[in-house]
């Protein structure tokens, strides 16, 4: 329930933020403007910036005003991601958080341009925060490479070229760490950078990412077996449709299920470290791993 809370409180700041950062639609070329918006507001559980606020949080940050453009800048990355991500060249997806993907209301045109300027605009807020030069070139150092071949786009070019193989655990790993962990571990890495603390600090906020990160692309995997169309926002059976590598399809749903429980309780073990400041990000831990959308 505290944990409800505290989720609900940060995702209206958040979007109150996001609103700011984004241009208005009736801004010329409007189409491109609107579609932004709609990718952007259209649902989504902004778990990434509310990640890097209790990160950020849990390492003694107390300046959140300052903080939420970089907070928000993840989620505008992660909103390019799905757009791509739900392309016709891609997954072909014609839902997404609820409603009609992207492509399908604006053309793939204006989608592959909304994704980019997503990806765009993130590096601009970040630039135009409050903080030191040498934190938003950390930050936006931290950013840049989680999202690059070694970290979302190497996770989705090998999700991409592999379907219809044969999955093994090594290649699954990397998918799943790369394509969906690395934002992950890096919301809770720019937390602990801008709040400051040692780089000891930093390496396990990152450590404890990496862990749930990849716990969370697990049950992301379980959701599209098990979960539900209007709960989850999306179409489900689309992995065994095309053949993808997941866990369930390597490990079936139940061993899945225990490996992103044994990841929720490494992640926690290393979030017990802070002490009392952990424990929110412990119970954000528990809600990636039992939510059902
Ligand atoms: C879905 O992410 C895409 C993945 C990387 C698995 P989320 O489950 O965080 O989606 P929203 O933002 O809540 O819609
Ligand atoms: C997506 O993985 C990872 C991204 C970088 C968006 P999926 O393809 O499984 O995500 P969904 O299920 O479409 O949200
Ligand atoms: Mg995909
Ligand atoms: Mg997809
Ligand atoms: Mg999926």
């Amino acid at each position: 329930v505290e944990i409800d809370d505290y989720l609900k409180e940060k995702k209206e700041v958040v979007e109150a933020e996001l609103d700011s950062l984004l241009p208005p639609s009736q801004e010329y070329p409007e189409t491109i403007h609107e579609s932004l918006r709609y990718s952007v507001f259209v649902g989504g559980k902004r778990i990434r910036p509310i990640l890097a606020i209790s990160s950020y949080e849990a390492c003694g940050g107390d300046d959140l005003e300052r903080f939420l453009p970089l907070a928000c800048s993840l989620e505008l990355i992660h909103t390019f991601s799905f757009i791509h991500d739900d392309l016709p060249c891609m997954d072909d997806d014609d839902y997404r958080r609820g409603a009609k993907t992207s492509h399908l209301v604006f053309g793939e045109a204006v989608a592959l341009l909304a994704g980019d300027a997503l990806f765009n605009m993130a590096f601009e807020v970040i630039l135009g925060s409050q903080f030191d030069d040498t934190t938003k070139v950390r930050v936006m150092e931290e950013i840049s490479s989680s999202v690059g071949t070694r970290g979302v786009i190497g996770g989705q070019v090998i999700d991409v070229i592999s379907e219809g193989e044969e999955p093994t655990p090594e290649k699954l790993e990397f998918i799943h760490s790369k394509k969906t962990g690395k934002l992950i571990e890096a919301s809770l890495t720019i937390g602990a950078i801008c709040a400051k603390v040692p780089s000891e600090k930093i390496s396990w906020m990152g450590q404890a990412g990496s862990k749930l990160g990849l716990a969370f692309q697990i049950v992301d995997d379980l959701l599209d077996i098990e979960g539900d169309f209007d709960v989850v926002g999306k179409r489900g059976g689309k992995d065994s449709f095309h053949g993808k590598l997941t866990y369930p399809a390597l490990y079936g749903v139940q061993r899945s299920r225990e490996m992103a429980q044994d990841l929720r309780d490494e992640a926690k073990s290393i979030f017990e470290r802070f002490g009392k400041k952990g424990e929110i990000l412990s119970g954000l831990t528990d809600f990636i791993v039992d939510r059902v959308y």
